[in-house]
């Protein structure tokens, strides 16, 4: 029989591309989520609950149920402006949340968890690029609430045993080669599906917030890395667990940074489209430059991104992003 896997939140933009690879590697992905900010239509493998991760019991049930080992964990909001204006909406879902599926895990005997972290855990970085070991300081209640959750992750990895992986992504991006899925968000905020809604003409504008950063050209810099190649690094994640491995954190990042013009500029050329950027205030929360290290990912699992660089990460967006919209 497959193993079954548990995929908190796997109607989101990540989620559903790691069950798509789940299922394309012969495991069975249970998805759980709640649609509060996922999609039906996303949900394409394996057996799927609608849920909330606030339901103690009901992911008891499921986990017995499915007789579940390991849990990826993608459930929460993830928008730094959101959770400046909103921080309660964030420590509820995002820290709460985690603690009733925790409980459940425990109840129910799943001892491993892969939980998606973020770069935002590290605030304004002190080096760059970021590894592991840079000290975590975040600088918004959304990178405060993910790191709670890997602190509390240690102590009941201490105490219970729980073994886990902390996967922190850089910038999730671009869309599954086979143009199954792809990324929205709703609202989007995200950058490359916004510059692609204004390709397209479904938006007027593209925001560049801040243009006065210490950058090369005055935008924000980010590390984007493709979201088939963070489902590459989940399976692998799994399979460590799965052998018996203990607890580890890991960077997810192509460890070269990308300017909004620079972003932009390559959406121009890859859609050939008019693309029209206005100006606008710098956001608080936002550090001027995420550049991360992979390098113990790639030393310890042997992962490898396959869709480095801008061109393929938006141009698998557009091709996606066209055919969804269009
Ligand atoms: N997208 C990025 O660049 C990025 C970067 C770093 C970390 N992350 C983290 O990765 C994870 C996935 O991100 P994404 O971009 O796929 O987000 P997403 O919003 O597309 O997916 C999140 C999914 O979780 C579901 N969900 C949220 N709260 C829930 C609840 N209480 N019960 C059940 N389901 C719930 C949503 O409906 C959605 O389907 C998030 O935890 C996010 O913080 C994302």
């Amino acid at each position: 029989m497959a193993e079954a896997v548990l995929v908190a939140g796997g109607a989101g933009f990540i989620g559903s591309h790691v069950s798509k690879l789940l299922h394309m590697k012969g495991y069975h992905p249970v998805v759980v989520d709640n649609f509060v900010r996922g999609h039906r239509w996303a949900v394409k493998w394996g057996s799927f609950v609608e849920g909330d991760l606030a339901d103690t019991q009901q992911l008891m049930r499921v986990i017995r149920h499915h007789r579940i080992r390991a849990v990826m964990h993608f459930a929460a909001y993830a928008y730094v402006g959101e959770s400046v204006a909103e921080p309660s909406m964030y420590y509820l879902n995002n820290v709460a949340g985690t603690l009733s599926l925790l409980e459940a895990m425990r109840d129910a005997g799943a001892e491993r968890l892969i939980f998606s972290s973020s770069c935002t855990t590290y605030g304004e970085p002190r080096e760059t690029p970021i590894t592991e070991d840079h000290p975590q300081v975040p600088i918004s209640p959304y990178g405060r609430s993910k790191l709670m959750v890997e602190q509390v992750l240690r102590d009941y990895e201490d105490a219970y045993g729980l073994r886990h992986v902390n996967l922190r992504y850089f910038n999730a991006s671009g869309a599954d080669p086979e143009g199954e899925l792809g990324e929205v968000h709703d609202p989007e905020t995200h950058l490359i599906p916004v510059v692609l809604d204004v390709a397209l003409g479904r938006r007027p504008h593209v925001a560049v917030f801040g243009t006065d950063w210490n950058t090369p050209d005055g935008t924000c810099i980010r590390d984007y890395i493709h979201v088939s190649d963070l489902a590459e690094a989940h399976v692998l994640a799994l399979e460590h667990l799965l052998a018996g491995g203990g607890s580890r954190s890991y960077n997810l990042s192509n460890g070269e940074g990308f300017s909004v013009l620079q972003v932009i500029e390559e959406t121009r050329k890859i859609t050939g489209r008019t693309v029209r950027a206005i100006e606008e205030p710098r956001r608080q929360g936002d550090p001027a430059a995420l550049v991360g290290s992979s390098e113990r990912i790639r030393r310890e699992l042997g992962w490898e991104p396959r869709h480095p660089g801008l061109e393929a990460i938006i141009g698998s967006a557009w091709e996606w992003h066209r055919g969804f919209h269009t």
